[in-house]
């Protein structure tokens, strides 16, 4: 038996997804986060995707090494949710890919979401772009938390498709609205928030061209994360 370990950042996935029935994991990998749900117990089955066969031949090692009925892990080779069919499973965890990636990832695959299915979302870089597309596509942000691990930031969103499109505004876009609710994963997301636009604003007081709204944008994420 291999011994697995788990990162800080799975475990928290785990924790967002589950409990549940059927879980599908989209870019799986590994297969880490299904291994890691059935093992405790946080999902009855799961259905781990990925794009590559590389990283699902790991991944059918994997289950096969791991101490739970290889049975449970369904291996799909496949684009993003083409593999998945509506209604196979209450839950489907799309992580450590790109928002612009997720996004796409949603809207080629919309027809999951005529069945009622939690969408759980850990975007490594452009979460703005991501909030807008959920809210302007007819998902709603019902949670997000975030944490700290090894340095990095993660971002964890909890998504329902309710058909509702809306579209929101800039501090909305970068700062969402259910972090303000969490003190302490509030306090994570803005210092991550505000290394970058500090960053950001001394780039773009360099610059010779007219930046201006630009930078009226930074300053008012600035000024809300100055906690
Ligand atoms: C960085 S890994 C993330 C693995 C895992 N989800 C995690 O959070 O640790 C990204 C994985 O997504 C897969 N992938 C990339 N684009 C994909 C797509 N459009 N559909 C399915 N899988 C994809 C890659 O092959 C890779 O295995």
């Amino acid at each position: 038996m291999k011994n697995f370990t788990f990162s800080n950042r799975i475990r928290k996935l785990a924790e967002i997804a589950g409990p549940c029935n059927t879980m599908a994991d989209i870019g799986t990998d590994h297969a880490l986060l299904p291994i890691f749900m059935l093992k405790e117990g946080l999902c009855k089955k799961a259905i781990a995707c990925d794009i590559n066969e590389s990283p699902l031949a790991k991944a059918a090692l994997d289950v096969s090494e791991a101490e739970i009925d290889s049975a449970l892990v369904d291996l799909r080779l496949g684009n993003g949710l083409e593999r998945l069919q509506p209604g196979e499973c209450d839950t489907i965890v799309i992580a450590g890919m790109g928002g612009l990636l997720i996004a796409d990832i949603l809207e080629n695959g919309k027809k999951i979401f005529e069945k009622p299915c939690r969408l759980i979302m850990q975007p490594n870089t452009c979460r703005p772009e991501l909030r807008t597309y959920l809210a302007e596509n007819g998902f709603e942000i019902s949670d997000e938390s975030a944490s700290e691990d090894e340095g990095h930031t993660y971002l964890f969103i909890t998504a329902e498709y309710t058909g509702v499109k809306r579209t929101i505004d800039f501090k909305e876009s970068v700062l969402g609205t259910k972090l303000q609710d969490k003190p302490e994963d509030f306090k994570i997301y803005c210092a991550e928030l505000k290394e970058k636009y500090e960053r950001k604003l001394d780039g773009l007081r360099m610059s010779q061209q007219d930046v201006s709204e630009e930078i009226q944008k930074a300053e008012l994420i600035l000024k809300e994360v100055r906690l």
